[in-house]
Order: C-alpha cells, then sequence, then structure tokens
C-alpha cells in the first residue's frame, strides 16, 4: 500500500509529509496518517518541533472532493472528520509549523490554520473556495480564519471563494513568514528557531483578538450579505458561511464549531451543493477524449499565424500572446489591421489601468503580435487559425491559400460559429490537419473553447487543440461538426420558443425576468440584443424556425445593442429598457397570425424555455456530437451564463426528472405542434426511469470495459 503520509526526523525536527497526488486531498488515509504521525513526533524525545509539508505539485488542496460527492449522494461515509485531529494538532506540546506550497485550499487551509505557524513559498496561495461547491468550511475554518485574518478580511475570503496570495496573507495575519528559496529547510530552521525560543506557540482558537466588537462585525455581517446576494445570486452557502462567522463572533469555539458542522450537513444535502459539486468534476472531465490518451502525440506549438483582425481574430492573438506563443495577424487591408491592433491595445491598457498587467508586460505582448497584411512568415507556424467574416467561399478561399502555404504539420484551424468544418476542409488537401477552435467573444476573456473535430481530423489534431486550449488557459470542450455545434445549436429552440411565448401573451421583459429570475446571467431577448439581430435572423431564417416579431424587428434595422434598438430600446448603448413599441408590434403580428393572447406564467416560461433546450441537447448526445451530457453542462455554465448551482441543463432536467420533463413534451407538443417533438433518447431514457448523469456514467463504463 503506498504511503500517504510519511514521517521522517531531520536535526531534532519531524518531517511529516502528506503524499496523496495529484493534489494531496485529505482522502481517507490522509487525515488518520497525520495523526499518527503528531502523535508519534510529540512522544518522540528527539523531536523538538514538527514541520506538515505536502509532497510534489501543491500543499492540501481539501477535503476529497468525491467523497463529499459520496456524501451529498447519501452514498458513502463521506469525507473524513477530521476535528480530532485538528485538536490534536493545536494541543501539540511542541510547535508545529506548516509548510505552504501551491495551493491550501478548503480543508488544506483549515489544516494549516491548526498549526501554531504557517510559513510558504512566495507564490503559495490560500483560499477558502468551499462556496463553489455549494458548502461551507466544514473543519472549523470558519471559527479560525477570522481569528487569524479579521472578521472583515474572513467574510470576503469565504463568500468570494477567491484565493490570496502569500504575500497578502503575511500581511492579514494568515501565513507568519515567506520562505524564499527551499521551503522545507526554510521551514525545519523556522521550526527550530521558534522552538528554541521556547513559545508560547499560540494555539489559534485562543486567539481572540481580532473578532472585533458587536457593532464592528454587525456592519461587517450586513455588507457580507449583501455582497453573497449581490455576487452569488440565489446561492444559499455564500449566506450560510456568514452565519458560521457569525457563531465565531458570538460563540465560544466549541459551541462555534458545533454550528459549523450543522450547517455544512444541511448544506450538504442540497441541490446546490450536488449540482455544484457536479459542476466541478464536469469542467474537469471535458480534458478527457475518448481514443486519445496521454500517449497520443501532439504537435507543438512555438509559432501561431491568425487570419483576420477583427473582434475575434485580434482576442486570439491576444490570447495567444498571453501565453508566450509569437502570432502573425493578417488582415487585407490596412485600415482593417489599424483597428484591429488599436483594439488589442486598448484592451492591454485596460488591464493596466485595472492592476491585472504591468505596463512592461502589456509592451512585452503587444511585441509578440504582428501585424501585417500579407502572409510573410506563416510558412513556420505550427497553428494558423483563421477568423475573417462568417462567408463559406471566403473560408474555403483562405484554407485553399494556407494549405499552399504551411508546412505539412501545420494545424489548420478556423473560428466558424455555424459553418460545416468539413466543407472547409474540402478547400485543402489535408483535411485531416483542419479543426475548429471556436473561441467565444470576448476571446481574451471567456474561457469556453468548442474545438470542433471534422469527419477526417487527425486524433494528433484533436490532442494538439485540446492541449493548446489548456496552455491558453481556456476550457476547451470538443464537439462534434454540427450546424452550431453545441452550444449555439441549443440556443436557437430556446430563443424561438421565447419569441413565440411573446407572441402568445408575455412580453421580453417578462421572459427575460423570469429567466433571470431562475439564474440565468441574462434573459435571451437581451442576449440576442448584444449578439444582434441580423445574426439570430440569418440562422433561423435558413433553419426555417423565424419569428413573426423576430423577422419585423429585422426589417426595421432593429438590430439590437449596436443599432440602439431591438427586442428593447437602448440609451446608454448597453441597458436594456422595456419598450412599447416593440410589445404593441407582437401584438399586431399575434393578431394577425390569429394567436389569442394570454396571460402567460414565470414557471410555463421557464419549462418551454428549458425544456426545449433540453430536448436539443438530448439530441445532440443521441446523435454523438457531444462526449457527454456533463460536456454540454460545462458549456453552458462557462459560456451562456447557466446558472453553475442548477449544475447546467441536463444536469437540472436530472433534478426535475425526465419523465416529468418527457410528460411536459408531450403535453406542449398537444398544444403547439410537432415542432415539440421528445428525443427518442430522451423518451427511452424517461421511460427506463435514468438520467443523463446515469447515461454518461454507463458509457464511460462502457468505454472503460472497451480498453480493458
Ligand atoms: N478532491 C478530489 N479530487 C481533486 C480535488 C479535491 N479536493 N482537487 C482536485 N482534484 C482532482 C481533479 O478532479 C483532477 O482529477 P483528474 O485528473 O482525474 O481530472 C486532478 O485532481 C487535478 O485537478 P485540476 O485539473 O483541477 O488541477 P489544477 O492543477 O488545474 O488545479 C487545484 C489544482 C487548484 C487544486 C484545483 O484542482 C482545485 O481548485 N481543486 C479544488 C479545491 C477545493 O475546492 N478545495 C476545497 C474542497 S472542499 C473542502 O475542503 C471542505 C472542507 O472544508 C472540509
Ligand atoms: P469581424 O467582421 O469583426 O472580423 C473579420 C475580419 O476579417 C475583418 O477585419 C476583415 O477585414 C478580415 N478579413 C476578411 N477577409 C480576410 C482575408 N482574406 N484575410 C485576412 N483578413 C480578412 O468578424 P468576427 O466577429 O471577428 O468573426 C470572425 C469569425 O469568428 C467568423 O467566422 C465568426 O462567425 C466567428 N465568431 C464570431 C464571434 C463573435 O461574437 N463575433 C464569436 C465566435 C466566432
Amino acid at each position: 500500500m503506498v504511503e500517504l503520509v510519511k514521517f521522517t526526523v531531520e536535526t531534532g525536527v519531524a518531517l511529516i509529509t502528506v503524499d496523496n497526488p495529484p493534489v494531496n486531498a485529505l482522502s481517507a488515509g490522509v487525515p488518520e496518517g497525520i495523526a499518527a504521525a503528531i502523535e508519534r513526533a510529540a512522544h518522540d524525545a528527539s523531536v523538538s518541533a514538527v514541520v506538515l509539508i505536502g509532497a510534489g505539485r501543491t500543499f492540501v488542496a481539501g477535503a476529497d472532493i468525491k467523497q463529499l460527492e459520496e456524501q451529498a449522494h447519501g452514498r458513502g461515509p463521506g469525507a473524513p472528520n477530521i476535528h480530532q485531529l485538528l485538536k490534536s494538532i493545536e494541543d501539540c506540546p511542541k510547535p508545529v509549523v506548516v509548510a505552504i506550497h501551491g495551493t491550501a485550499l478548503g480543508g488544506g487551509l483549515e489544516l494549516a490554520m491548526a498549526g501554531h505557524y504557517r510559513v510558504a513559498s512566495p507564490d503559495a496561495q490560500a483560499g477558502q473556495p468551499e462556496v463553489n461547491l455549494g458548502i461551507i468550511p466544514g473543519a472549523e475554518g470558519t471559527q479560525r480564519l477570522p481569528r487569524l485574518v479579521g472578521v472583515g478580511a474572513a467574510v470576503e475570503m469565504f463568500v468570494s471563494g477567491k484565493s490570496i496570495r502569500a504575500p497578502e496573507a503575511v500581511r492579514l495575519g494568515l501565513f507568519d513568514k515567506i520562505i524564499e528559496g527551499d521551503l522545507k529547510a526554510g521551514a525545519i530552521a523556522f521550526a527550530r528557531h521558534v522552538a528554541d525560543s521556547g513559545g508560547p506557540h499560540r494555539r489559534t482558537r485562543d486567539r481572540n483578538e481580532k473578532l472585533g466588537s458587536p457593532e464592528s462585525n454587525a456592519a461587517i455581517l450586513a455588507a457580507g450579505r449583501e455582497q453573497a446576494r449581490k455576487t452569488r445570486r440565489n446561492m444559499i452557502a455564500p449566506l450560510r458561511v456568514i452565519d458560521a462567522v457569525e457563531a465565531a463572533v458570538t460563540l465560544p469555539f466549541e459551541e462555534g464549531c458545533r454550528r459549523e458542522r450543522e450547517i455544512v450537513e444541511q448544506c450538504l444535502a442540497g441541490e446546490e451543493a450536488r449540482a455544484l459539486i457536479h459542476a466541478f468534476f464536469a469542467e474537469r472531465a471535458v480534458s478527457k477524449v475518448r481514443g486519445i490518451s496521454q500517449e497520443t502525440r501532439t504537435h507543438s506549438i512555438r509559432k501561431a499565424g491568425v487570419i483576420g483582425a477583427g473582434t475575434m481574430g485580434g482576442g486570439i492573438a491576444m490570447v495567444l500572446a498571453n501565453a508566450g506563443i509569437p502570432v502573425l495577424l493578417k488582415e487585407t487591408d490596412r485600415a482593417a489591421l489599424d483597428r484591429g491592433m488599436a483594439s488589442v491595445r486598448k484592451n492591454y491598457e485596460s488591464s493596466v489601468k485595472k492592476g491585472r498587467l504591468t505596463a512592461q508586460e502589456m509592451e512585452e505582448r503587444l511585441a509578440l503580435i504582428q501585424p501585417q497584411l500579407t502572409y510573410d512568415g506563416f510558412r513556420d507556424a505550427d497553428i494558423i487559425i483563421e477568423a475573417v467574416f462568417e462567408n463559406m467561399s471566403l473560408k474555403k478561399q483562405v484554407f485553399g491559400e494556407i494549405d499552399r502555404i504551411a508546412k505539412g504539420d501545420c494545424v489548420l484551424a478556423t473560428n466558424t460559429s455555424t459553418l460545416d468544418i468539413d466543407e472547409i476542409a474540402g478547400a485543402t488537401s489535408r483535411p485531416n490537419m483542419v479543426i475548429g477552435i471556436h473561441f467565444f467573444s470576448p476571446a481574451h476573456v471567456m474561457r469556453l473553447v468548442e474545438v470542433v473535430r471534422g469527419a477526417r481530423t487527425d486524433k494528433e489534431v484533436i490532442a494538439t487543440a485540446m492541449a493548446l486550449t489548456k496552455r491558453l488557459r481556456k476550457l476547451g470542450v470538443l464537439v462534434g461538426n454540427c450546424r452550431g455545434f453545441v452550444g449555439n445549436r441549443m440556443m436557437l429552440p430556446y430563443m424561438r420558443e421565447a419569441q413565440c411565448l411573446v407572441e402568445e401573451g408575455a412580453t421580453p421583459s417578462q421572459v427575460d425576468q423570469a429567466l433571470y429570475d431562475f439564474g440565468m446571467a441574462m434573459g435571451i431577448f437581451a442576449v440576442d440584443d448584444m449578439g444582434g439581430l441580423d445574426l439570430a435572423w440569418r440562422v433561423l431564417q435558413d433553419t426555417k424556425r423565424l419569428t413573426k416579431p423576430g423577422e419585423r424587428l429585422y426589417a426595421m434595422g432593429r438590430l439590437g445593442q449596436k443599432t440602439g434598438a431591438g427586442w428593447y430600446r437602448y440609451e446608454d448603448g448597453r441597458t436594456p429598457i422595456r419598450d412599447p413599441e416593440v410589445e404593441a408590434l407582437i401584438e399586431t403580428t399575434a393578431k394577425q397570425a390569429g394567436i389569442a393572447r394570454r396571460s402567460i406564467s414565470s414557471e410555463e416560461i421557464i419549462e418551454r424555455c428549458l425544456y426545449i433546450m433540453i430536448n436539443e441537447g438530448a439530441r445532440i448526445l443521441d446523435e454523438g456530437f457531444a462526449q457527454r451530457a456533463a460536456d454540454i453542462d460545462t458549456i453552458y455554465i462557462t459560456g451562456y451564463g447557466f446558472p453553475a448551482y442548477r449544475g447546467g441543463p441536463m444536469w437540472y432536467a436530472d433534478t426535475i426528472g425526465l419523465q416529468k420533463i418527457y410528460e411536459r413534451i408531450l403535453e406542449f407538443q398537444r398544444r403547439h405542434g410537432e415542432y415539440w417533438t421528445a428525443v427518442p433518447l430522451l423518451e427511452q431514457l424517461a421511460h427506463d426511469g435514468q438520467t443523463f448523469a446515469a447515461f454518461d456514467a454507463a458509457n464511460e463504463q462502457a468505454v472503460a470495459r472497451s480498453r480493458e
């Protein structure tokens, strides 16, 4: 059996090393191993101090989320209880120094706070990200962190879930010292020093000096609750974590811990935790592509070419430069090139203003982007990403050109959002090297990238594109080559259904409000106005799904934000204002179509908008254009503002119950016609009492069996 916790003694200091790759999570066996090592150190007369450290790339990154998942679903014993361990560390008669590198997160930071001292590498980070999993810290973190950093800073860390860096942690009192150079050696020296000093080695739980006054705390807690409601809309855990901090400042330590435990258990029993834990693993599963393994060869990317310096091309060039990859940025005319580079510079300047980048870093990145009007240098590029207008004949022309110029192993990528990758690939002599890399706008901000495999794309090219997205700090999700790929394909029926709802009696703002209250970042009409009604018009028209109001607004030149009016009016260019003219127009088109208008409930809005989207998701899965239902969830959470605390559309469907959704679809079919036809996969799963999650799990098992 592998030894999860190692015990050695170096110059009178006990060194306890947690070695549980990849991130030293507190899985079963780890807390027990640390407890045994602490006990041994306490009784070993040759030991005067203890250093607790992590092996590999990080200190402990928290509880084992797999075990939390089991607990949330009522399976298995759940995460080990580490309260006794924390007490034994804090009560250890010898000073315990925790040495942190990488990320001390969640239970990892809670473990560290039970030590008497914390030292860290300069680039270490610490955080309590539990709210991102729909829970609150459950290993006394809500009681210890305020004692170390003060109530205000603790509330900020708990509610935001964001990590802080080592210098900030020292400033706040969370870390005692930064160790330059070798962390282990520095920590041992520090431990010997504090042991020699004789103490006192204060227990965090006894430190009350930063716990504030009732008056100051009342204001901090109220502001924290306000922040939680605003920044973590509709979520429970960010509010409950403040209840636990309130316990820290009003109750004795032990009672505060009891309160914390009650709240964690309540959170773990709720939908929010199950959905967010699903989202956590779904996001990590996307990198696992069937048929591709660690052994699959990838092309190394040292130099890139981007064609088109418009909205997307400029952003893509920035993303490449941010990762240190030199980019040739090609345009057809000087004015467009200058505009593109000016916009790149402006985006960088805005990051400098916000303190996210230094002026020097900006200049270094700009220097990596070479604007040009020719294909000079493209022969050496390892990847060329095309981002010209969305026009098939233009794309084919461009791919014909690059096919003649690019070296044999150059990956040829298109950023198209709707066009057929195979048709584009057909314009080259090497369709196996062609792939879609669909960035979202703005490319330098949005994490999601759909990697679109064509019928003939080599698996090495897929592996290269997936690895590149990771290197660019993006989240690449592999999808198949169908119209709109996964994300936009599901948007269309959703958008159309919303337009049907307004014809039947709702208003755009009523639909958007219902969607916003459900948790969507924006309502669909506001999204349509932002993307441009011309874009939606073209696609809906092509697929014969255009509605009368959409058609009329387009004909009136109300194209959304860019023309100051679409489904809403805009005075400042971006804040939607309800427009009676649009509502009157909708009433007219409804009347002309003989649609009897009625009052429509929020519940109907949510059911129709989401169930039609879920049905399309099922079709995509059935047709094999997404690998997993969970991939669709990741796409919607990271690219389309779907609330993560609902787990994504397919997970949400599971929580509603596929049988219920199927029955509602049948009902909508009776009322609204064949457009509402349940996809066979959905019908089958509903019939079998199954879920999309079970469908994914069964597929993973089948793939694993086929590998054996
Ligand atoms: N438990 C179980 N598995 C974990 C894990 C955890 N806490 N953290 C990461 N992993 C797994 C991932 O699933 C992934 O597995 P895979 O290779 O099979 O897909 C692998 O470790 C590597 O993870 P990443 O791909 O995310 O690696 P990165 O290097 O990009 O990031 C990280 C490392 C910053 C540590 C990131 O993994 C992370 O944020 N992890 C979660 C941290 C967290 O939320 N901790 C709190 C847990 S809740 C808790 O502690 C409750 C406590 O209060 C009791
Ligand atoms: P854009 O209109 O902003 O930019 C296109 C640029 O390509 C223009 O600057 C144009 O001068 C240039 N161009 C045209 N022909 C060229 C050629 N032969 N060589 C070099 N440059 C040429 O368009 P945008 O929005 O950047 O879109 C580009 C691609 O990205 C399209 O395929 C689009 O569907 C896709 N896309 C767009 C998104 C968006 O939100 N704008 C999101 C995701 C994908």
